[in-house]
């Protein structure tokens, strides 16, 4: 298995590209699923998460075709996908996949959409808690759906079509609005979406379904309002920038001092993080093509944040920003309150002498003088990036374990934290 090797104290002085964003890409390739045209979609990251559900659509009879590099793209330029569903020729998306990535549950909804008919493995728990789906059912029950449990499969039917109908999801959910909206579009008539999430990722479905002729309104609000239509057609899109890698890169270059340019990294898609940073004390700049992300390298100042939906301070940011604040002068008060048990990053910082006291759903960061390189494991994506950004900022050798978790999210880490003075690179076994 492999292992990353970092050896801390360099600071970070360079530019980084940011990538497509993965929790766009995700859905966007599931879309595919609406229609038997293609679906082309650029900016499309090279990430572990991205390949398996390239297999998964496979399976269904999607046909995806990486198009070739064009003379004058760069390495980090995005891929571009072409995605054809001209026909599905399976409806069951078995659980050895599903086990393996969480979003790919989310082909239920188009599934049933066009085929009337879906056979979807659960996706069980996972590392940051129990992740239960049951908003999800209620979406496409209020559609009309029949869903049923057997053997762990979830059974989706809907011979006759989905029906447009007011949806209330209960609670903020990211997947439970793509899976709504993506059933929505192909329903009978008029659909209400209520309490709907705002990420930009919904957001860039949403537009991107609006290209391929779906009509949906308040896109980017709590409520959208869907028309459903007979059937969508081919279209063109580019995956919206990484905020998750924006913020990361910027909070490792806030722990390690230095100055990076973040290219085509967007402001307003992680304003409220990037607003903390800066009452923390890093420098950052807007400019039309990205961020500047500067620090001395001095002590900041603790904050006090809780994870929200958008455009709140997002949990796939919580463990970086714990790791950040092991560098603040005094103590940072940090709550989590969208997954419960997301929190086995503290244990890990903790080998690197951090000093965080868990009560609850609050961790308390205490700043250290320094923190020292250690042997640490990855548990999760955004938990394993902590200790990467901790790593770097660390005195000595660290060695993370389970890196895997990274591949999935982070697409050339180290190439890209290389390129900028960081020593870092990665131990095959
Ligand atoms: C997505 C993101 C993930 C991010 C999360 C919250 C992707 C691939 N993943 O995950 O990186 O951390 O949004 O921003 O885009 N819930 C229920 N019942 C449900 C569904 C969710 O109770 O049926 C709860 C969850 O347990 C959690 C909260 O709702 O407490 C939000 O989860 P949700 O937004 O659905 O997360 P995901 O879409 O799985």
């Amino acid at each position: 298995m492999d292992r990353i090797r970092i050896v801390g104290g360099e600071r970070l002085n360079g530019i980084i590209p940011i990538s497509g964003a993965k929790n766009a890409a995700l859905p966007l390739m599931i879309a595919s699923l609406l229609t038997e045209e293609t679906l082309t979609l650029h900016n499309v990251p090279r990430l572990a998460d991205v390949t398996l559900l390239s297999r998964i659509l496979g399976n269904h009879g999607i046909d995806v075709t990486v198009v070739g590099k064009k003379a004058g793209q760069r390495k980090s330029d995005g891929q571009t996908f072409k995605l054809t569903a001209a026909q599905i020729v399976d409806t069951t998306a078995p659980y050895d996949m599903v086990a393996r990535m969480r979003a790919s549950f989310w082909v239920l909804a188009p599934l049933l959409a066009r085929c009337g008919v879906a056979k979807v493995s659960l996706p069980g728990g996972c590392a940051i808690g129990t992740r239960p789906v049951d908003l999800h059912f209620d979406a496409l029950k209020a559609l009309g759906a029949t869903i049923d449990l057997e053997g762990g499969y979830v059974l989706a039917s809907a011979p006759k079509g989905l029906s447009g109908a007011r949806v209330e999801l209960a609670k903020v959910s990211v997947g439970a609005t793509h899976n709504a909206l993506m059933a929505a579009v192909l329903a009978r008539g008029e659909t209400l979406i209520a309490n709907a999430a705002r990420e930009p990722e919904v957001m860039d479905l949403a537009n991107c379904l609006s290209e391929m002729g779906a009509k949906i309104e308040g896109i980017g609000t709590a409520t959208l309002q869907v028309q459903g239509v007979d059937a969508l057609h081919a279209a063109e899109h580019a995956v919206l920038p990484d905020r998750i890698e924006t913020g990361t890169y910027a909070m490792a270059v806030a722990m390690t001092g230095g100055e990076v340019f973040l290219e085509g990294a967007r402001f307003d898609l992680l304003e409220e993080a990037l607003v903390l940073l800066r009452k923390a004390g890093v420098e950052i700049e807007e400019t039309p093509t990205g961020l500047r992300v500067a620090r001395n390298g001095g002590g900041l100042e603790p904050v006090t944040v809780e994870t929200q939906p958008f455009p709140g301070f997002p949990t796939d940011l919580q463990a970086q920003l714990i790791a950040l604040m092991c560098k603040a002068c005094g103590t940072s008060t940090i709550r989590e309150t969208i997954f419960e048990n997301r929190f086995m990053h503290v244990q890990e910082l903790a080998r690197l002498g951090a000093r965080i006291d868990l009560k609850g759903d609050t961790a308390f960061v205490t700043g250290v003088e320094g923190l020292t390189g250690a042997q640490v494991m990855a548990t999760d994506l955004r938990a394993s990036v902590s200790l990467v950004i901790a790593g770097l900022a660390a005195q000595g050798e660290t060695l993370i374990g389970r890196v895997y978790h990274l591949d999935r999210g982070f697409e050339r880490i180290e190439d890209k934290l290389r390129r900028c003075g960081a020593q870092i690179d990665r131990l095959s076994s």
